[in-house]
């Protein structure tokens, strides 16, 4: 079985798809001549690029910027795309409509860090952006993912070419901007478990959740995400004036997907010194705040609605249940001969002791020995905080299960996961999706 798992690593490293890299729909893949420029659309092109850079220098703005007491984002640029992203993915985007194009030259124009809202509209292409107030459903989702963009290309005729790395979830709060691309304000959404390890707070009021989220949020971005993404992370593409769709190699794009890469300089050092602590006498700035105090806090509020899904009861263990994933995955993945790609094997929980059959294990230990080649297994630091790698694990695990799945279910579970309010409620949906799985084709693998 090991040997049959390596040969499909190493398929995985030389010859993984190359299609997904644009953003995920090969039907916008262009044909090289496409972008074959002859001499006079090159001087047009030039022309029409140092307008652009004066434009967008001008309107070049302070870009997204979170606020640390709500965890609020005032102005976040959107794009919405009919499916939708997850916390840990990394994806390349091919950006060629004029409209994303000029929100996406409009970020790269302001400060770092870049982000992005990313926000699946539905199959309609005319949705309006939606807030979490506007229920009864809307076609388009009030839960988005918030991405930062790591590193970009221009194309010589003015397309980009980004990378970007997923991060944290949001909720759509108020629209700022519907034309000529959506732009909102929204409001983090750390899990469950960060905010109240009890999970006892779904009854109490705004005032009361507002500090534990706001410091939530706080660790994700002072700390976790230091290890969670490699600060090194870019694209394998020449940079250069000319460049044009014929300059990319897909096996390499491969490389970088589909999960961003854990950090190598954070999970080799030793400490990881989370843990925001609310200061009660200090008075938070609610310039940004999205309820009144004294209401509901707004995560009781979203599950009332249904806008977050109330996790099933278990009285498993996070730690229980991480297990169990790692074990359906195992299985899964030799039953199917799929290839994981190497950048999950790097949050393998430390267990003493796997079942003797367990193959994900070793085969991780092998990779992680590997310089013969490029590969991006990180393992995690053994002292990275439980509850988070859970979490990480939580959105990833159900990836290789996706390619079982037409594109309308796909986009369910992917909407799903994103919706689940707790990392452990997470954890039991995908166990269950395994189990679907597994139950599915019971009769054809004994
Ligand atoms: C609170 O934040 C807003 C917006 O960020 C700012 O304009 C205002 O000056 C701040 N107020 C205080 C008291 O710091
Ligand atoms: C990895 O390398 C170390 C040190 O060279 C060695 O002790 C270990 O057995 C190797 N592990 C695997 C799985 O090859």
């Amino acid at each position: 079985m090991i040997m049959s798992m390596n040969i499909l690593l190493l398929l995985y490293f030389f010859i993984a798809p190359s299609a997904a890299w644009i953003g995920e729909k090969g039907a916008h893949r262009p044909s090289t001549n496409l972008f074959a420029l002859t001499p006079d659309e090159q001087r047009k092109m030039a022309m029409v690029r140092s307008i652009q850079m004066q434009f967008y220098k001008s309107a070049a703005s302070e870009g997204a910027v979170i606020d640390k007491d709500t965890g609020v984002i005032p102005e976040l640029p959107l794009w919405r795309v009919p499916w939708t992203e997850l916390p840990g993915r990394s994806n390349v985007l091919h950006v060629h409509e004029a409209v994303y194009t000029n929100m996406f030259e409009t970020v790269l124009y302001g400060k770092k860090p870049w982000y992005i809202g990313h926000i699946n509209r539905g199959t309609a292409d005319n949705s309006k952006v939606a807030t979490w107030h506007a229920r009864p459903r809307t076609p388009s989702a009030v839960v988005g993912t918030l991405l930062e963009i790591v590193d970009y290309r221009r194309f010589e005729d003015g397309r980009l070419l980004i990378l970007v790395q997923a991060l944290e979830r949001f909720v759509v709060n108020k629209v700022v901007q519907e034309l000529p691309y959506g732009v909102a304000s929204v409001q983090l959404l750390p899990d469950m478990e960060e905010i109240d390890p009890d999970l006892t707070w779904t009854e109490r009021t705004e005032r009361e959740i507002r500090g534990p989220r706001a410091a939530a949020i706080q660790d994700s971005f002072q700390t976790y995400h230091n290890f969670e993404y490699d600060e090194a992370f870019e694209l394998p593409v020449p940079d250069r004036a000319d460049l044009s769709i014929s300059d990319i190699y897909g096996p390499s794009l491969a490389l970088i997907l589909p999960f961003a890469p854990l950090s190598k300089t954070a999970n080799a050092c030793q400490d990881v010194s989370g843990g925001v602590k609310v200061d009660a006498t200090v008075q938070p700035n609610l310039t940004h705040a999205i309820i009144e105090d004294a209401q509901p806090c707004l995560e009781g509020q979203l599950l009332d609605r249904g806008i977050l899904q109330y996790p099933s009861k278990s009285a498993e263990s996070m730690g229980d249940l991480e297990v169990k994933i790692w074990l359906a995955l195992d299985r899964f993945l030799k039953r199917t001969k799929t290839p994981v790609s190497p950048a999950l094997l790097g949050i393998l929980p430390p267990v003493k002791e796997w079942p003797s059959d367990f193959a994900l294990r070793k085969i991780a230990d092998e990779i992680a020995n590997r310089t013969d080649v490029r590969h991006n297994y990180v393992a995690i630091a053994p002292h990275f905080p439980a509850h988070r790698r859970c979490r990480l694990l939580s959105f990833s695990a159900a990836n290789v299960l996706e390619d079982k799945k037409d594109e309308r279910e796909k986009s369910q579970m992917r909407q799903k996961l994103l919706e689940i309010a707790s990392t452990r409620g997470r954890m039991m949906y995908v166990l269950e999706q395994f189990k679907q799985e597994n139950d599915e084709h019971l009769g054809e693998y004994q």
